[in-house]
């Protein structure tokens, strides 16, 4: 529609038909019995019949069929047959399932999450879904917080470079065009610094470390033209995000020049009352909208309030029409004036729903972002072994993550089922030697998948457990090798589940300790949404693999990895603490002005007296089944002033007698600034595949944006003096160089 008619569309509204515009339901609203609906959920918000038939978008429902009912009863009723918006967390996949983002982001590659993307999209367009609430670009350092899972991981560039290839992913050049959809860049911002790594708590930063690590992949997202922004739960500056003007106008419409539709996280309006901000709903619609929040998803704050500020002349309707205009301009670009049902389409919908193209790329994905942590020439699989598996995870379709809300783990390929198709029957066995969970844990929605009964029955199955321990334990005595698929269950990680321990479940810990007695070449295939507490497997597993939540294809995408079929390439996008006592813990730390070294002799520096102070496993580390060298880095030149820049390279070669996949990485250390630097940041990296005996230059371009930082004086900008910079193939590589920046 041209713009003109949007706007002559605007100033023929009521003042109420906008206000009906600013709300979000829930989808099932208009699947329900409309009286169940109207004595329910929606006398519980606070809304009437009204309400109901006119707000302005849904969220949490999707199916061609559905979608296209929906929107014809809503245009028959509106007014002035303004299309509804359907959203929907498609977070890594609509039915075809990807790996879970932390793992995405393992596979250092933002192209194939841009395809990962671009296929969701697909699936979600033609299911009559026209936003996802994704991607997540949160960044994350507290392995305790359950979403930890949704993030690329603890680094701002490598989640910018993932933003911006999932946005370009879901949105296209076009996401009025066919397969496309409105991404939706959450939580803004700094959700992932909840204190104490417990969901929905604030976040205490400093305004620069805010700016420098918090911020950068939201900027990203925006630069990519992302179409919408989702606030967040916890407070910036002691203020809730979802009413944060300095937020929402200053930096994301002022600063990043954000001009997209902005949506509050669930009821996350109503709750700045919670907070203790708002002292009641009319007080939290007020300062949400004058912050700029364009739709309330899921309270009443402004159906209930909006009509009566403007009216008692609190707010202006300047800023109800802002958000109305933002919200059109969404669904105009989108097409749906033209056509509100976009790409619904039952027939297009079983069609690509899971094909085969999808599933392989499923696959690959898997496959490439298994992160190899030890490998005591254990793997690849031996195939004239005998090999047994014995795991919780060896025969388990729950490989989707707990955000996987559209995808179905009947659809999953397990371990058990992928290694059937490549394992000599004869010489593989396969038992899963323990419950998920130990039996006193409780986790909300666990009697929702049909593994629940095995793992919550009542004492009368003690024997069930011990037959199943001392099945596994026959099974590793008559093998050469275990594999042990062992892990958390997909529902320890996700929204509202952060965890004070992060080990793995005793029982599965028993079973390991039980396993290891009898047979020491042990093979641990981890799943899990978070970095774990890992030592006493790495101690005593000879191959430790992560596996992640791999998503619709992990069982082939893992067992590709498991014989070699793909040599893993998959490196750390979030350290693995050595004990959860070290969280937060993140590479790009700050010196201190008392470091402490391996080596170190001093009392008085900064260190644990119980626990060192690294993490187990480093952000970007990860093994090869094939081995690397990487030559010294050569600089061209040790000086370099404002307008110039320095090549920084190295030569990777393939010393291994198998093609593999190198992940070079660049790391700079600004020594001596007006504020403390950390001690490296990533800056690039570039994965490099080589086949034996091959060997490439890889060469990086140093120039004075990448040494720029938010100086004390609270500008942007590089300052003169002497920089460092490594490359290799790990955030602890010593593989450097010095250049002074003039
Ligand atoms: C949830 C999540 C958010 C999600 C939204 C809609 O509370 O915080 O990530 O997109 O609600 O489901």
């Amino acid at each position: 529609m041209e713009k003109e008619k949007l706007e002559q569309l605007l100033n023929d509204m009521s003042l109420q038909e906008k206000i009906d515009q600013m709300l979000q339901l829930r989808g099932n609203f208009y699947q329900m019995d409309v009286n169940a609906v109207l004595t329910g959920p929606a006398a519980q918000l606070g809304i009437g019949e009204k309400d109901v038939d006119m707000a302005g978008s849904i969220l949490g429902t999707y199916g061609a069929e559905a979608l296209k009912k929906i929107q014809k009863n809503y245009m028959e009723k509106q007014p002035h047959h303004i299309p509804m918006l359907f959203m929907m967390d498609v977070i890594h996949g609509m039915k075809t399932i990807f790996p879970m983002p932390l793992a995405m982001g393992a596979t250092f590659e933002p192209k194939l999450a841009g395809r990962c993307a671009e296929t969701a999209a697909k699936e979600a367009a033609c299911s009559g879904l026209h936003v996802t609430f994704s991607p997540m670009v949160d960044l994350v350092r507290d392995a305790r917080w359950g979403r930890v899972m949704e993030s690329t991981g603890e680094d701002p560039y490598l989640n910018s470079r993932m933003a911006q290839a999932q946005v370009k992913g879901f949105q296209g050049e076009d996401m009025g065009e066919e397969g496309k959809v409105c991404a939706c860049i959450k939580h803004f911002a700094g959700y992932g610094a909840a204190v104490a790594g417990r969901d929905y708590n604030g976040a205490e930063l400093t305004e620069r470390t805010f700016r420098q690590y918090y911020l950068p992949a939201y900027r990203a997202g925006v630069e990519a033209g992302v179409g919408m922004v989702m606030t967040s739960f916890n407070t910036v500056n002691d203020i809730p995000a979802s009413t944060n003007k300095w937020l929402m106008r200053d930096i994301l419409r002022e600063e990043m020049g954000f001009e997209g539709v902005l949506i509050s996280d669930y009821a996350a309006i109503s709750e700045t009352v919670a907070h203790g901000y708002s002292a009641d709903k009319r007080a939290a619609a007020r300062g949400a909208v004058e912050a700029g929040v364009d739709i309330d998803m899921m309270s009443s704050c402004y159906s209930e309030n909006l009509a009566e500020l403007v009216r008692a002349g609190e707010i202006d309707e300047k800023l109800i029409d802002e958000c109305v205009w933002r919200i059109l301009e969404l669904k105009n670009k989108l097409g749906l004036f033209e056509n509100p049902y976009k790409d619904a389409d039952p027939e297009k919908e079983n069609k690509l729903i899971l094909c085969d193209e999808h599933r392989a790329l499923a696959r690959e994905a898997a496959a490439k972002s298994c992160v190899l942590l030890k490998n005591e020439g254990i793997l690849p699989l031996d195939r004239k072994k005998r090999i047994a598996f014995a795991g919780p995870y060896t025969n388990c379709k729950e490989i989707i993550s707990s955000w996987a809300v559209t995808g179905d783990a009947k659809d999953c390929v397990s371990m058990e089922e992928a290694a059937r198709e490549v394992l000599e029957e004869a010489l593989t066995s396969y038992c899963e030697g323990s419950t998920m969970l130990n039996r006193d844990t409780k986790l909300a929605g666990f009697e929702s998948t049909n593994r629940s009964q095995n793992d919550q029955k009542d004492t009368q199955n003690e024997k069930t457990e011990e037959s199943l321990l001392a099945e596994a334990v026959q099974a590793a005595r008559e093998a050469d090798i275990v594999v042990m698929p062992l892990g958390e269950s997909f529902l320890q990680s996700g929204e509202a589940k952060s965890r004070a321990m992060i080990d793995i479940p005793d029982v599965q810990m028993q079973l390991f300790r039980k396993v290891a007695e009898v047979n020491p070449n042990i093979v641990v295939v981890l799943f899990t949404g978070r970095p774990l507490d890992l030592r006493e497997i790495s101690e005593k597993a000879k191959a430790v693999l992560v596996a992640w939540l791999p998503g619709t294809e992990g069982g082939h995408g893992v067992m590709d990895v498991l014989t070699g079929k793909v040599n893993p390439s998959g490196r750390l996008p979030m350290s693995f603490p050595y004990c959860v006592g070290q969280c937060p813990v993140y590479y790009n730390e700050f010196s201190t002005g008392r470091p402490w070294h391996e080596g170190s002799k001093g009392l008085f520096t900064s260190r644990y007296l119980d626990v060192p102070n690294k993490p187990l496993y480093s952000f970007g580390y990860g093994l090869s089944y094939t081995t690397f060298a990487i030559s010294p880095v050569v600089l061209d030149r040790t000086e370099m002033g404002a307008e110039e820049a320095v090549t920084a390279k190295v030569t990777v070669k393939n010393t291994g007698a198998m093609p593999g996949t190198e992940v070079i990485q660049l790391y700079i250390r600004d020594v001596a600034a007006s504020v403390v630097r950390p001690v490296r940041e990533l800056k690039g990296f570039e994965k490099v595949e080589l086949m034996p005996g091959e060997e490439r230059e890889v060469s990086f371009r140093i120039d004075d944006e990448m040494l720029s930082f938010i100086r004390a004086d609270g500008t942007v900008g590089s300052e003169p003096g002497l920089f460092r910079v490594w490359i290799g193939n790990c955030s602890d590589t010593e593989n450097g160089a010095e250049f002074v920046r003039k």
